[in-house]
Formats: structure tokens, C-alpha cells, sequence
């Protein structure tokens, strides 16, 4: 593969920027000068200063960083690298092994993806007898768009690539005083117009490398360093003091809520049962509490619970002006809440006072809402614990009865479910 792949796109000519031709030039060499001196060099994804890039690494990390900062990420990653040292260590990997090693990082469908993605680059490799070379292949892996496909051929391949990722939209919307709303298909093609324009033929990689870290540390989201920034001299946010008026962006829906029961359903060795999760909706394949997602009314959590027993009946509140949820149960949830309701047995709200029958939920949030999950408990005796298991092992649900310290060593839980158990 030859250093200077062509650049794909045909960038628009230099009236339709913000700048002279003069400041577009120079911005990759100030970018890179900078980089040089005060970029951070030692991140261990980093591959600038190796012969041979190992995409596998490039690919991993930033599929790593694409919701999650450095700080948070480095421990994962090094984790991953001992576990899965080679994208076929990562694609051979039983998903309970990479949900637990990403446990905790969050946006699970990531994990998925990466899973899915290994698999997908494993096959690639036995046909090609390589990695994908093309900024297409790349895009065709699971979780893998556009900006973190140019930053894999960029950095990984050390061929040319264009990143345009948050970091980078913040970067340019404030020096070349974009007011367009990012998240309009307008705007993102002007930003990625001038992020080609931008990114120079040689050394696209390194280019990739200090956008990022001028993003992550000079141009903040909140009070930019622009005194220390290369770019200051032509900034335009700058020279008005608007910095932080970009990037523009839509005011989002405020997050809406979403209330659960988590069951603690114990045995008489005070081993809880877990269930694997369905591999789609939320926490896809990972291990949890049966849920039981309740409605909201009058601001009050109720649960479905009709003659003392829980049921699966979706209970409407026509009194409210929010949003009703149905009632969301996967299958092996209905199997229990119908197996309790059989068996007259209630789950009781953990640390309930008697006077307010709602005890405190946990709060947790989700990318599309936030959740309030209740912990309910329930203790069932040897024959009925055994019952349940049978009755779900029937229906081919993978499950666990082990306490709350096991389950955190083994199964490697949600975060939310962290919570429940301290
Ligand atoms: N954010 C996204 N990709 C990154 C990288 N390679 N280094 C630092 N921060 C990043
Ligand atoms: Fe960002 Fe300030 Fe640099 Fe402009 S001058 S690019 S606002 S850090």
C-alpha cells in the first residue's frame, strides 16, 4: 500500500471556508508543531511512532473512546490487551468473558459490536490474508462510522485517513465560527469538508493524533486554553470571546424516565438468581435481576400489582400527563412474574418503611432515559427455588443462583446492578 492514498472526496474550493487559503494552509503545520512538543505521546493505542501499526489496536481503543474518556478507558484497555492480545483471542472470546471485561465502561451495544466486529475482521483476514485496507472495509466492520474508520486507516494503516468526531466538530465550529446546528446533515458535511481540507496528504495519522489531543485538552468544552493554542492567532470564536458558544447543537429532549422493580429473588443459601438478559434491548446478553418495569403515577412509582400478587397486566394512567410506559418483560421475567402470581407469593420492597410504601429507587442513566429501579425481595423455599429454575431452564433461559459478591467477581454486572447489591 502506498503512503499517499488519494484523497477521496473532492474537497470544495477554498472561497466556500471561512479562512484564506493562507490560514488553511498553515493549520496542520501549527497543529503538528504543537503536537510535537505538547501532545501526549505516551497513550498506549497510540501507534505514531511505530514502523508497523497494528490496526487491531486502533480499532479496539477507539471503539474504547468513542463515548469515554482517556482516564476511564486506559485500565480497560490494558485489560483487553492481556485477555485478547489479537483480534482472534478477541473473535474465539465466549461473550460472557468480553461482557465482563467491559463491564462497567457502559453503552454495552459497543461491547456487542466489538464482539461481532472481531468476527467480522477474522473472516476478512482468513480471505484477504490482512486487515481491510479501504476506508469502505472498515466501515462495513460492526460499530465502526466514519470517523472512527478514517482514524483506523489514518493511525492503524498509517495510509490516509480524516477524522471528524466531537472532539474535532468542537475544534472547527469554533475556529472557523460555524453557527450551523451539528447535529443538521448540513453542518456535518461542512465539517467534514473542512476536516479533508484540513488534513494533510503525509502524516494524516499524526494529523488525527493531535486533533484529538488539542479537543481533549486545549479547546475544552468548557473554558479552552486558547492562550496555550496553536490555532489562536486565527480562531474566530476566539476573537469575539464566543468559544463557548460552540459547537451549536439542538437543546435535547430532557431524558425521559423509566421505573423498574429489580426482584431479588433468594434462596435458602441466600444465593440470588441472575438471568442473561435477551441479546437485544437494554444490557443485551449481560447478566441482571428479573426486572419488572412499572408505571409511573402521580409521580409516585406503583407497581403492577393487582390483588397483592405481581402481575403482567400493563396498568394505563389516564390521570398523568407523562408518558405511559407499557410494561416491558422479557420472556423469562414473564415466566417468574407468572410463576409468582401461581404461587400467591410477593416480592417485598427492600428497606420499605411501613408508612410510605415506596422505599428510595436507585437512579441510573441510560444513554435514551433514566431509570429508577426498586429492589424487591423475595425469599423462596428449596422446593420452590427449585421449581423456578426448572420452569426457566424449560424455556432454555441461562441462569445463575450465586450471592451478591460472586455474581460482581463472576458474571461481571451492569453498574446499576452494582448499586442494587451495596
Ligand atoms: N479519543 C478518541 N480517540 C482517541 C485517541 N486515539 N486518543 C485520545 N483520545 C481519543
Ligand atoms: Fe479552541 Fe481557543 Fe484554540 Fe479557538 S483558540 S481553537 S477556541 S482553544
Amino acid at each position: 500500500m502506498t503512503q499517499l492514498t488519494a484523497k477521496i472526496n473532492s474537497t470544495p474550493s477554498d472561497d466556500t471556508f471561512n479562512h484564506t487559503s493562507t490560514s488553511l494552509n498553515s493549520f496542520a503545520l501549527r497543529l503538528l508543531d504543537w503536537f510535537a512538543t505538547n501532545g501526549r505521546h505516551d497513550l498506549p493505542w497510540q501507534q505514531h511512532q511505530t514502523d508497523t501499526p497494528n490496526p487491531y489496536i486502533v480499532w479496539l481503543s477507539e471503539v474504547m473512546l468513542q463515548q469515554t474518556q482517556v482516564t476511564t478507558v486506559l485500565p480497560y484497555f490494558a485489560r483487553f490487551m492481556i485477555s485478547f492480545p489479537t483480534v482472534q483471542d478477541l473473535a474465539a472470546a465466549e461473550w460472557d468473558e468480553i461482557a465482563e471485561h467491559w463491564a462497567g465502561l457502559g453503552y454495552y451495544a459497543r461491547a456487542r459490536n466489538l464482539h461481532k466486529g472481531a468476527k467480522q475482521l477474522v473472516a476478512t483476514i482468513a480471505e484477504t490474508d490482512g486487515f481491510p485496507q479501504t476506508l469502505a472495509g472498515w466501515e462495513a466492520i460492526s460499530g465502526v462510522g466514519p470517523s472512527t474508520a478514517g482514524a483506523i486507516m489514518a493511525m492503524g494503516l498509517h495510509q490516509y485517513g480524516v477524522i471528524c468526531d466531537g472532539n474535532v466538530k468542537r475544534v472547527l465550529t469554533r475556529w472557523a465560527a460555524i453557527d450551523g446546528d451539528i447535529t443538521k446533515s448540513a453542518t456535518t458535511k461542512e465539517l467534514w469538508a473542512l476536516a479533508e481540507r484540513l488534513t494533510p496528504e503525509q502524516d494524516s495519522g499524526l494529523f488525527a493524533q493531535a486533533m484529538m489531543d488539542m479537543g481533549a485538552t486545549l479547546c475544552t468544552r468548557r473554558k479552552p486554553a486558547c492562550l496555550l493554542c496553536p490555532l489562536q492567532t486565527d480562531c474566530l470564536a476566539h476573537a469575539q470571546s464566543r468559544e463557548e458558544e460552540y459547537p451549536v447543537k439542538a437543546k435535547k429532549k430532557p431524558k425521559p424516565s423509566k421505573f423498574s422493580n429489580a426482584l431479588l429473588i433468594e434462596n435458602t443459601e441466600g444465593e440470588i438468581l441472575w438471568l442473561q438478559r435477551p441479546d437485544n434491548g437494554i444490557w443485551g446478553g449481560l447478566w441482571s435481576l428479573p426486572l419488572e418495569f412499572v408505571d409511573k403515577i402521580d409521580g409516585k412509582v406503583v407497581a403492577n400489582k393487582q390483588d397483592n400478587k405481581i402481575t403482567s397486566e400493563p396498568r394505563h394512567d389516564v390521570r398523568s400527563n407523562e408518558k405511559v410506559y407499557e410494561v416491558e418483560f422479557t420472556t423469562a421475567e414473564q415466566i417468574i412474574n407468572d410463576w409468582l402470581s401461581k404461587n400467591q407469593l410477593i416480592a417485598q420492597s427492600v428497606s420499605s418503611d411501613l408508612l410510605h410504601d415506596a422505599p428510595a429507587p436507585i437512579k441510573h442513566s441510560l444513554t435514551h432515559f433514566h431509570w429508577y429501579l426498586t429492589p424487591q425481595q423475595l425469599t423462596l423455599n428449596t422446593e420452590q427455588s427449585q421449581e423456578l429454575t426448572t420452569a426457566l431452564q424449560a424455556a432454555e433461559i441461562n441462569l445463575h443462583w450465586l450471592n451478591g459478591n460472586e455474581a460482581q467477581v463472576t458474571l461481571g454486572l451492569p453498574r446499576a446492578m452494582v448499586k442494587i447489591l451495596e
